[in-house]
Order: C-alpha cells, then structure tokens, then sequence
C-alpha cells in the first residue's frame, strides 16, 4: 500500500471512529466517493517465498511474482470476474497482517447499508487463521454471530465446529467468513432470521473477495446457495451443485449444504453428502484420510 494512500486511509478512519464516538451514526457520502472507497488498495509485488501450510506442509503452494496491481474502476456493487484467476500477490506476513487489519478497520465502520449498521449490535468480520488453505463461506450473522460479533458460534456454527474437527482440524486452522458482515435485519419481529438481499450482498461481498484475495486459501467452501450464488454470481441450486467442484477465480470451490440445513433434516443420507464433499475437499489438501473418516455417516461402520 503506498504511504500516501495508507495515511489517507488513517486519517479517514480516524476521523470516522471519532465521528462514531460522539453520536454521529451517518455521514453523507457522494456516489463517487463511496466509489472509490469500494477500490481495493494497490498492492506492491514481493520477492517470491513458500507458504507455510497449516494443513499440510507437503502441499505448500508457491507464491508467483506479480506486477503491481493497479485499483480498478469497478462500480461499487460490481462482482470481480469468477471464472478468471485471482490476482496472486505475495506479501510478507507483516504485510499481510497489515493488510487484513487495514481491511478490518474499514469493514468495522461499514455504514453502506444504514438498515443493517444501525441494528446490528457487531460487525461479524471473520475468525481464523489468516494463512488457512481452507476458507468456509456462509451467508449472514444470525442473532448469536450478531450478539458475539463472530461467525458461527451458533448452533449451526457447533455443528461446522465439529465438521471441520471431525477434518482433524480446529477452527483456529481455517478462515470462515459469512457474504454479509451484518446480521439481515427483521424489523418488526423478535425472533428469526431472513436471507440477504440481492443488493445488500452486491454491497457487502466485495470485503469478502478482498479477504480471499489477503488469505489466498487453496480452497473454499460455500455453506449453501446463498455462499454459492455470492461468490459465484449464479443459482443453479443447491441440490445440483453440490458435491460438484466450482472455480472462484482459479481457487478450487466446493459447494455444500448449509449446517442449518443438515440441523432441520436429519436424515443420515444427508449428512453423508455433506461429509463426501469435506473428504473431497480433504483429497483436494492432500490431507490424510484415516479408513474411520471415510467411513463416517455410513450405515456400517
Ligand atoms: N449462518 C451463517 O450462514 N453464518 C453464520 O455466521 C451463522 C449462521
């Protein structure tokens, strides 16, 4: 990032968190500066390095020199184009931390949906570690992500919990984010949770497309149609999509069910489906696969 743009940036959220703590819940932003807010900052090419890999060392991807990236002229709810390759840019850890801080000051303030910024009681930005090789995508806070300001910790979150333990991982192994940063409001009701809508997910995904370009895991995996469509921009439904490996943008993406779904069917059948697709994903990482995982969810065990 260069010194100029960081010290704008700076003064910008600085100026910002100051407006928030004396009572000032809106500002008034033109079009064409939210525009430009909406710009992923420019990024400085670094000298090549391996990645250590929290899941296997022995599938370290290389990091490729880039060129510098220049900030595009996208418009504010456009999506980045899926089917072509991420950009690749290797940082230092200092400077990926950097950047994803940077990034989680900005979603911190997040005012682009007034609705949601004045309900929500946290931002949710995400939970992990930021050099994961495994990204989980969900769709929104619900009422407990919103009250703890953290990503599934609710009781479809217990039930990813123990999916990705029963991977021989902990969730401090994986990234997982959700396409919105806010709990979807329910004015009116006391209780329950709605779907994004299309406008407020094209406002609110493009943070998430920065923190996959930051964590550049080797694979991720959509928790059901509404991940799906916000990062692959289509609804082919859920039902023919699962089990099928996707592309985002040259990153492998493998669509599953949503824990909540697996919570209100039961059915073994079901649950099996969604553990075929997490040891794919597993042969993906080149992770072991012991004879008692594979067997999971199989009437005979
Ligand atoms: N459902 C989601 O999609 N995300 C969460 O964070 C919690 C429940």
């Amino acid at each position: 990032m260069s010194s100029d743009y960081g010290q704008l940036l700076d003064a910008t959220i600085h100026h910002l968190q100051d407006l928030k703590s004396r009572g000032t819940r809106y500002v008034e932003v033109s079009t064409e500066t939210l525009r430009s807010l909406s710009q992923p900052p420019v990024r400085v090419a670094q000298v090549s390095k391996p990645a250590v890999s929290p899941i296997s060392k022995s599938a370290d991807r290389p990091i490729e020199k880039t060129a510098e990236i220049q900030p595009t002229s996208l418009p504010l709810a456009s999506q980045p184009e899926t089917s072509s390759p991420r950009p690749v840019v290797a940082k230092s850890s200092v400077e990926k931390s950097a950047a994803f801080a940077a990034l989680r000051d900005r979603v911190m303030v997040c005012v682009k949906c007034a609705h949601l910024a004045s309900s929500r009681k946290n931002v949710v930005f995400g939970v992990g570690n930021i050099d994961a090789q495994l990204m989980f995508v969900g769709e929104a806070p619900g009422a407990d992500e919103d009250a703890q300001g953290e990503p599934f910790v609710g009781r479809a979150g217990e039930l990813l919990t123990k999916i990705i333990q029963a991977m021989g991982l902990q969730r401090g192994d994986v990234f997982i984010a959700n396409i919105l940063k806010c709990r979807p409001d329910t004015p009116g009701q006391s209780s329950g949770n709605r779907k994004p809508t299309p406008d407020e997910m094209a406002t609110c995904v493009p943070y998430l497309h920065e923190q996959i370009d930051i964590i550049q895991p080797r694979v991720l995996v959509a928790l059901g149609a509404t991940a799906i469509e916000g990062l692959l921009g289509k609804t082919m439904g859920i039902m023919k999509m699962r089990g099928n490996w996707q592309t985002y943008r040259g990153t492998p993406l493998m669509p599953t069910f949503h824990p909540a779904y697996l919570l209100r069917n039961q059915a073994m059948s079901e649950k099996r489906k969604v553990w075929e697709d997490m040891l794919s994903v597993m042969g993906k990482l080149e992770m072991p696969i012991s004879e008692k995982q594979r067997n999971y969810f199989t009437k005979v065990q």
